[in-house]
């Protein structure tokens, strides 16, 4: 013991890189529990060099922290590997650091033009990376693990009869044969690079947990873009809920110690789907520009919108968060007044929670609270005592509405711009 699940608590992009740049420092391992390279985590270094982490966990940093992919991640053996390549590039050493369990389905080929000819890309405004696609065939049980890609024969079988069942549809037979062929060919390249990295990642795991080491259960996407409590159809394939990390690593459910919510003190969403809280315009502009919002993974401008109370307290309540990490606190200076959801009203109710039916969603009307906002540059303030008045009204607001504590609050783009509240929780992780 202990382990730490990080979870974000929106739509993603909530800061959970950086979070976790910030509590893997004394950590013995990261380890990814689902997604795939659908995530963009965006790291500032201290030289404020930015790196930008699609698969290989956000502990990958430090060169003592062992960094796993569980098995509820879904890998696509050429990114991972160009992944790599670009941050050995930089200077981040491999050896013996990286393991990814066997158990790991793979994304291949046929599972992005899968995805483009379904149209899913353009109705739910995916990544396109082919996640849905692995993760159907994970759930339809005939996806290829990475035991599996690793057995050449195994794959020629598994992958022949997945390409002519599923893409005669749309593809001729040669473009079938194209594929294929392609398949086999990046596997002569890929399988010596996966192969050293190949590890019970389970096994791993509980043997270090039980030693008294210190492990990071990292997540990718959000809550609400969870496949079982985020506005359906427009989410992920996959459960970034915290209750999922044991089960996307293999460890038990009571190995979790503590749970850490990742949320922006505003929102934003990338791709469709319902926003209830989402603004348009000259603010959102300005908010997207001062904060950099736009996607890590395919560049798209993100969605903005104002702090949603209910939705939070909602993700609370799911991921049964012990502290928050709020992040960006410093994009909403100069916002004057600053607007934070408080409510949905709907035939006459008022809900403190988020609701899950579309209708209301998309029908009920919010009820906003109106802070008076701040204009200083937060950079440099450390302690909760030095934020403007107007600031510590609304970390006040976050914390006593979701009944939920702030463990940190983050004031700029480096790790070193933050505000630590709880010092003892830190202190156990730090
Ligand atoms: P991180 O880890 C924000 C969104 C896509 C789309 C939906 C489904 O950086 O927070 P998919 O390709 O997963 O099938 O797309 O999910 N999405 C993300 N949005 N941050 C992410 O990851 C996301 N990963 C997927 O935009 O709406
Ligand atoms: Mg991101």
């Amino acid at each position: 013991m202990p382990a730490l699940v990080v979870v974000g608590l929106q739509w993603g992009d909530e800061g959970k890189g950086r979070i976790i740049h910030t509590f893997s420092r004394h950590a013995d391992a990261v380890a990814r529990y689902q997604g795939g390279n659908n995530a963009g985590h965006t790291l500032v270094l201290g030289n404020n060099e930015i790196l930008a982490l699609h698969l290989v966990p956000s502990g990958i940093v430090y060169p003592k922290v062992r960094c796993y992919i569980g098995n509820g991640v879904v890998v696509d053996p050429k990114a991972l590997y160009e992944e790599v390549e670009t941050l050995k590039k930089r200077g981040i050493k491999f050896t013996g650091r990286l393991g990814i369990s066997p158990l790991c389905h793979v994304i291949l080929p046929y599972h992005l033009q899968f995805e483009k000819y379904l149209g899913e890309g353009s109705r739910l405004g995916t990544t396109q990376r082919g996640i849905g696609p692995a993760y159907a065939d994970k759930i339809a049980r005939d996806g290829v693990r990475l035991m599996d890609y690793l057995d050449r024969d195994l794959l020629r079988e598994k992958v022949i009869r997945n390409t002519r069942t599923k893409l005669s549809a749309f593809a001729r037979p040669a473009e079938i044969r194209a594929v294929e062929n392609q398949i086999f060919q990046e596997h002569k390249r890929l399988a010596p690079f996966l192969k050293p990295l190949v590890s019970d990642v389970s096994l791993e795991l509980f043997t270090m947990l039980a030693k008294g080491k210190r492990v990071v259960l990292e997540s990718a996407q959000g809550t609400f873009l969870d496949v079982d409590f985020g506005t359906y159809p427009y989410v992920t394939s996959s459960n970034p809920i915290a209750s999922f990390a044991p089960c996307g690593v293999g460890l038990g459910p009571k190995s979790v110690d503590a749970v850490l919510g990742v949320a922006k003190l505003f929102t934003t969403r990338v791709g469709e789907g319902p926003f209830p809280s989402e603004i348009k315009g000259p603010l959102a502009n300005r908010i997207r520009e001062s904060g950099l919002e736009y996607g890590a993974t395919t560049g798209r401008p993100r969605r903005i919108g104002y702090l949603d109370l209910p939705l939070l307290k909602k993700a609370c309540r799911i991921n049964g968060v012990d502290r928050l990490a709020l992040t960006k606190l410093d994009t909403l200076a100069g916002v004057r007044p600053l607007r934070v959801c408080i409510g949905y009203k709907w035939r006459g109710r008022i809900l403190r929670e988020m609701p899950d039916d579309p209708r209301l969603l998309n029908g009920a009307q919010l009820i906003y609270k109106e802070f008076s906002g701040f204009s200083a540059d937060l950079g440099g303030i450390t302690r909760y005592a030095g934020l403007p008045a107007s600031a510590k009204k609304l970390i006040d607001e976050v914390m006593e509405f979701t009944g939920v504590p702030a463990a940190i609050v983050s004031v700029g783009r480096s790790t070193k711009n933050q505000v630590i509240l709880d010092p003892k929780f830190l202190k156990e992780w730090l």
